[in-house]
């Protein structure tokens, strides 16, 4: 299926990694030009020297910026081209108890969660209004709804983004401009594949075994009862970017293997 990418630029927030990485791989292989983004310069080349090893004609560039750092945003809000897809996938999480995190625990989970994707909408869907087209994705998460104890202000973060994504949605009503988010549910990110390693290496375990612990006694809803591979959530993301998915908007997609529950 040709999902009629080819040259739209796209920028997709913390992708030299994990979900962000394989959703820039994806839009390059479909003809899009990408520019990934991580904290730093070295890790950014590194992510660009790995996609061209794979995709050697992938039009891939690289915009450092750390989301924790308004300054940075600053700067690279400055350099960001004329922007067709912009995808707001950026997410860190601090897992503790309500009752030890910490006011800058909040505060920095909000700053690089939520105000990023604020940051960067506020300076593209002007953008997109004018060319009357474009598509804005926000990664959200099933903590949006599941909300696991040890990670309320993360969860709190994935909330905000729904609000926010509907929000844009209706400021783009009439137009071709979409603006929507995803809920992946557990994902098999390299953070989560370090996690494994180390609850297994702990436990003296195999990494399968803990895998299959955490959705027996954690994630018991999940109807999946596995990691997603962070492809398969690329491949929703990747289709949502694309001119076919026109007749979606202000629509939050689950992408969670069933985790969330509720039939819609
Ligand atoms: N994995 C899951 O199970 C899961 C489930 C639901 C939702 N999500 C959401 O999906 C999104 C992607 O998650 P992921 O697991 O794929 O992430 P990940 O593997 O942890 O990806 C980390 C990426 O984020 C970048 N990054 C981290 N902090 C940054 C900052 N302050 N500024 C700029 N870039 C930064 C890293 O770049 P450098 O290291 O190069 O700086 C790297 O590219 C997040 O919003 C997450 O909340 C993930």
């Amino acid at each position: 299926m040709d999902l009629q990418l080819k040259n739209k630029t796209a920028f997709i927030s913390g992708s030299t990694a994990g979900i962000g990485f394989a959703t820039a791989k994806l839009l390059l292989k479909e003809g899009a030009i990408v520019i990934i983004n991580g904290r730093t310069t070295a890790g950014v080349n590194k992510a660009i020297n790995k996609i061209k090893q794979e995709i050697p004609d992938a039009k891939v560039t690289g915009l450092p910026a750390d989301f924790s750092h308004p300054q940075d945003i600053q700067t690279l809000l400055l350099q960001l081209p004329k922007i067709d897809v912009l995808i707001n996938n950026v997410g860190i999480y601090t897992s503790k108890s309500f009752f030890e995190s910490t006011d800058e625990d909040w505060q920095q989970q909000f700053e690089v969660n939520v105000m990023s994707g604020v940051k960067l909408s506020r300076h593209c869907l002007p953008q997109m209004l004018e060319n009357n087209w474009g598509r804005i994705l926000f990664v959200s998460s099933e903590c949006a709804t599941l909300v696991p104890p040890d990670l309320i202000a993360y969860s709190m973060t994935k909330t905000a983004v729904l609000a926010i994504s509907r929000g844009l949605a209706q400021l783009a009503k009439g137009t071709q401009v979409t603006v929507n988010s995803v809920l992946p549910g557990s994902t098999l990110s390299e953070g989560a594949e370090q996690f494994l390693s180390d609850v297994a290496q702990k436990e003296n375990k195999t990494k399968k075994q803990v895998e299959e612990d955490f959705f027996t006694n954690v994630r018991t809803s999940s109807l999946l009862q596995r990691f997603a591979k962070v492809e398969e959530v690329a491949n929703t993301i990747v289709y949502l970017a694309s001119p076919l998915s026109s007749a979606t908007n202000g629509a939050a997609i689950k992408i969670d293997g069933g985790s969330m529950g509720g039939i819609i």
